[in-house]
């Protein structure tokens, strides 16, 4: 039997990505990469030392770091060298700063090595902005998900207020914009559509309907590849 298969799944931030790609994932019982949570893990540890706008720090840090995800009971949790961060990657600062530190040259590259090596087996789902692009040009399956940016902003705004962080939409929205806009112009491996992906606007498509209809078009490519879900 033929390995298990690599499904990338990119967009932007509020596309439905995560939710889509783990129920994806528990669906087909492949493992699950938030590839996201890694360039936030080393901006979250920069911001700590102080040295967020000094890339050449940020690259010696993230060398001592070992940054490891683990996904379990639908949860994906990240750590750093064995000190949990899931909580703390999350806030405004992170988001507000993670697109800066994502377009160091060196960073990009030690994190992408790290997500070759653990997608290399195949049954992975694997989410993030440049995995159909860069990290796995040759997954199976490519996926590349959008929604309008106020869906995306009500969205961002309902996960932060059920974490209990109150923030005004306005501010949402300014963010995603200011995110949207470095991550497609910058110059190391920039958001966008892989040409071979499959479009997906979930602007108006619930949760299910948007899993039900990605699982389908991986199953069309497990059936033509001969590999057994
Ligand atoms: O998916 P997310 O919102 O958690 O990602 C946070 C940031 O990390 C995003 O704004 C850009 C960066 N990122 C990236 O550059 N490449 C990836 N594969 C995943 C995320």
């Amino acid at each position: 039997m033929n390995k298990k298969l690599i499904v990338a799944i990119d967009g932007p931030a509020g596309s439905g990505k995560s939710t889509t790609a783990k129920l994806l994932a528990n669906k087909l019982n492949y493992l699950y990469l938030d590839t996201g949570a890694m360039y936030r893990a080393i901006t979250f540890l920069a911001l700590k030392h102080k040295i967020v706008k000094n890339e050449s720090e940020i690259v010696k840090l993230l060398k001592e770091t070992d940054i490891e995800l683990i996904y379990e009971n639908g949860n994906s949790r990240v750590f750093a060298n064995k000190i949990e961060l899931s909580e703390e990657i999350r806030s405004h600062e992170v988001n507000s700063n993670v697109s800066d530190v994502s377009k160091i040259k060196q960073v990009r590259e030690i994190l992408v090595q790290k997500q070759r090596e653990i997608g290399a087996l195949g049954g992975i789902v694997m989410e993030g902005r440049d995995i159909g692009t860069v990290v796995f040009p040759h997954a199976d399956v490519k996926f590349f998900l959008t929604a309008t940016i106020d869906e995306r902003t009500k969205r961002r705004t309902k996960e932060m207020v059920e974490k209990g962080k109150h923030i005004h939409e306005d501010l949402v929205k300014e963010s995603l914009l200011n995110r949207d806009k470095i991550d497609s112009t910058r110059k190391e491996s920039p958001l966008q559509k892989a040409e071979d992906a499959t479009p997906v606007d979930t602007s108006f498509l619930t949760i299910d309907e948007q899993v039900n209809f990605i699982y389908d078009e991986v199953a069309k490519v497990a059936l033509s590849k001969g590999v057994e879900l």
